[in-house]
């Protein structure tokens, strides 16, 4: 597997959930930016089958390392972020749902879900492109999204990336995040507004914003229905106080940003 082509495969299954991601790079390129991508997020669930190590190992065998790590408390997540040697590559950040730490039913969902398929589907050097491996209903996905947005999320499209995020720190014109916010609001996109337009700071090192989610229509096993999708995140790192550029992430905005594929959004 060569790493830019599996990114183009991503990237191509991420923009049959959310055309709007591919709508704001052409604007941005229309306006004479090029676009670098500061990090791919992924979702899993953190039983044996599949949990972030699982997840993580394609990457690692491609050359990434395991940075930080992340604890996302009130959603009942737990992340890692993975970079390449001089960051010539987009970082991958991967969260997992602690199912443990939901009700017994919604723990049978999920664990029947997954175990429909054998351990070594999960191994597949390129998952994030399989979507839904199993059969999932309606109403399995409403019993999911009343404990957890994230945990039907991930039931309802299975694996495939769930956000890109265009590095504001490679684009030449609108070198602030308030300047695309503005931008992309004139082109009619949505913003995620929870916890305000803007997720962190300067002082934190690092600023981010979103869309709101995308919707598409999912097959379930009973009935079609309409549910929300992707979102494109933007990011602007600041130097640190080392001098270096701020690589991490930091969790309290990211606890905002996850909203952005909730149902209320
Ligand atoms: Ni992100």
């Amino acid at each position: 597997m060569e790493l830019e082509n599996y990114f183009e495969k991503m990237w191509k299954s991420y923009i049959e959930l959310i055309p709007q991601a591919s709508k704001i790079k052409n604007l941005l390129e229309a306006e004479g930016e090029s676009i670098t991508n500061d990090h791919i997020a992924l979702r899993t669930f953190n039983l044996d089958e599949t949990s972030i190590d699982v997840i993580s190992q394609p990457f690692l065998d491609l050359g990434y390392i395991e940075k930080g790590e992340y604890h996302f408390k009130e959603k009942k997540l737990y992340a890692k972020h993975y970079e390449y040697p001089g960051n010539t590559r987009p970082k991958i950040f991967i969260s997992e749902l602690l199912v443990k730490e939901f009700s017994l039913d919604f723990q049978n969902t999920i664990r029947k879900i997954v175990k429909s398929k054998p351990a070594e589907f999960y191994r597949d050097k390129e998952l994030m492109l399989v979507g839904r491996p199993w059969e999932l209903s309606h109403k399995e996905y409403l019993a999911l999204q009343a404990e957890s947005d994230y945990g039907a999320w991930l039931a309802a499209l299975g694996f495939r990336p769930n956000h890109f995020t265009i590095s504001v720190n490679h684009l030449k014109k609108y070198t602030e995040l308030t300047d695309l916010n503005n931008f992309l609001k004139l082109k009619g996109f949505e913003l995620n507004s929870s916890g305000g337009e803007i997720k962190g700071s300067q002082a934190v090192c690092l600023e981010q914003s979103s869309t709101l989610a995308d919707s598409v229509k999912v097959k379930f096993s009973d009935i079609s229905v309409t549910i929300p999708s992707c979102y494109f995140e933007f990011a602007k790192r600041y130097v640190q106080s080392s001098g270096e550029l701020y690589t991490g992430f930091v969790a309290q905005s990211a606890d905002k940003i996850f909203e952005s594929t909730d149902k209320g959004q």
